[in-house]
């Protein structure tokens, strides 16, 4: 027994000890489907009442499972014994793979990059980011072991959609990469592409011209909301139309999105539309707000 603990706390060890950091949509949902995995997982927020709403997301998350017939009572009760919730980053030092679900704002993530690096003790650690579009060589450069840092990106919900995009930087060893794809359909079950790292990766580079196209529709009075939805759901059978899908995935993050890929890119597509701009600015998020280009309030 002694050499198995020796052997699961040596460097050739399986990642079974996660750290989330940040949440929010894409954290809780990743700390959600990492739980049910079997993994132990640590979620950190930035303060308590961060960390409370984050918690009760994550735990309506898993009581619509049990509603709907996926999960018993028991087994939710077993998801959630292996939570643990936390404000402090320090404790994160025993983690295995830690992926930061933070808002997308490159010094916020760079400078939780850089406080991992002193706390987490792993040497073959994985640091990992749900970014939608920074470049992974920003975040890798904030710590001293950039070759231990990988895009691991997810979609929303977490829950539900099979894909992960690896994404790994200039710097990013090819164990890193190895390990971060072996961890994700091996323990997470999801299914991975690999992306070069530039703004927007694959999907993302294919996804937001054409939100953004469907902003600018609905800006020139070209059609309304609704037939521009319907027509995406009833017309080539996508499951939600274009501004139905900006609403779920949060306006406030296409915005910093499409920021990212046009700062990279200059690409007139990429850049953000005034609408979707002001609307950010009046706080009509979408789903998560009760109100972005339809109404949750109902
Ligand atoms: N958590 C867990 N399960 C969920 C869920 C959630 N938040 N939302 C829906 N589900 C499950 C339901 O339980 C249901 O499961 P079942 O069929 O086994 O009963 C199934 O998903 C379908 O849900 P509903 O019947 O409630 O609703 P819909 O059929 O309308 O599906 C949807 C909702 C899954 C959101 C679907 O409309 C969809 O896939 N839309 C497209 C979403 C998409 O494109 N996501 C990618 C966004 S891009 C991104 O995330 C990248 C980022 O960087 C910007």
């Amino acid at each position: 027994a002694a050499e198995a603990a020796a052997a699961e706390a040596g460097s050739g060890s399986p990642f079974a000890r996660l750290g989330v950091i940040g949440c929010g949509l894409m954290g809780s949902g990743i700390a959600e489907v990492a739980a049910r995995a079997g993994l132990d997982v640590a979620v950190r927020e930035i303060d308590e009442p961060a960390l409370s709403a984050g918690r009760k997301r994550l735990t309506s998350s898993l009581d619509r499972g049990v509603r709907g017939g996926k999960l018993t009572e028991a087994d939710r009760d077993a998801v959630l014994a292996r939570l643990t919730f936390t404000t402090d980053l320090g404790d994160f030092a025993d983690r295995d793979v830690v992926i930061e679900a933070v808002a997308e704002n490159e010094q916020l993530k760079a400078d939780i990059f850089g406080a991992l690096d002193k706390v987490v003790t792993r040497p073959d650690a994985i640091f990992a980011s749900n970014t939608s579009s920074i470049p992974i060589m920003k975040l890798g450069m904030a710590t001293s072991r950039p070759e231990q840092v990988v895009g691991i990106h997810f979609f929303n919900p977490v829950p539900v959609q099979k894909l992960v995009e690896i994404v790994p930087s200039l710097l990013t060893a090819p164990a890193t990469e190895t390990a971060a794809e072996g961890f994700v359909t091996g323990r997470l079950g999801k299914e991975v592409i690999r992306s070069k790292d530039r703004a927007g990766f694959v999907v993302n580079s294919l996804l937001v011209p054409y939100l953004l196209a469907a902003v600018r529709m609905l800006e020139s009075g070209f059609a309304v909301a609704d037939d521009i939805d319907r027509g995406m759901v009833l017309g080539c059978a996508h499951p939600m139309g274009p501004l139905r899908l900006c609403d779920l995935i949060g306006l406030d993050t296409i915005k910093a999105v499409a920021e990212s890929m046009y700062e990279e890119f200059k690409e007139p597509l990429y850049s953000p539309p005034p609408l979707l701009m002001r609307m950010v600015d009046a706080g009509l998020l979408g789903k998560k707000t009760g109100r972005g280009f339809h109404n949750y309030t109902a």
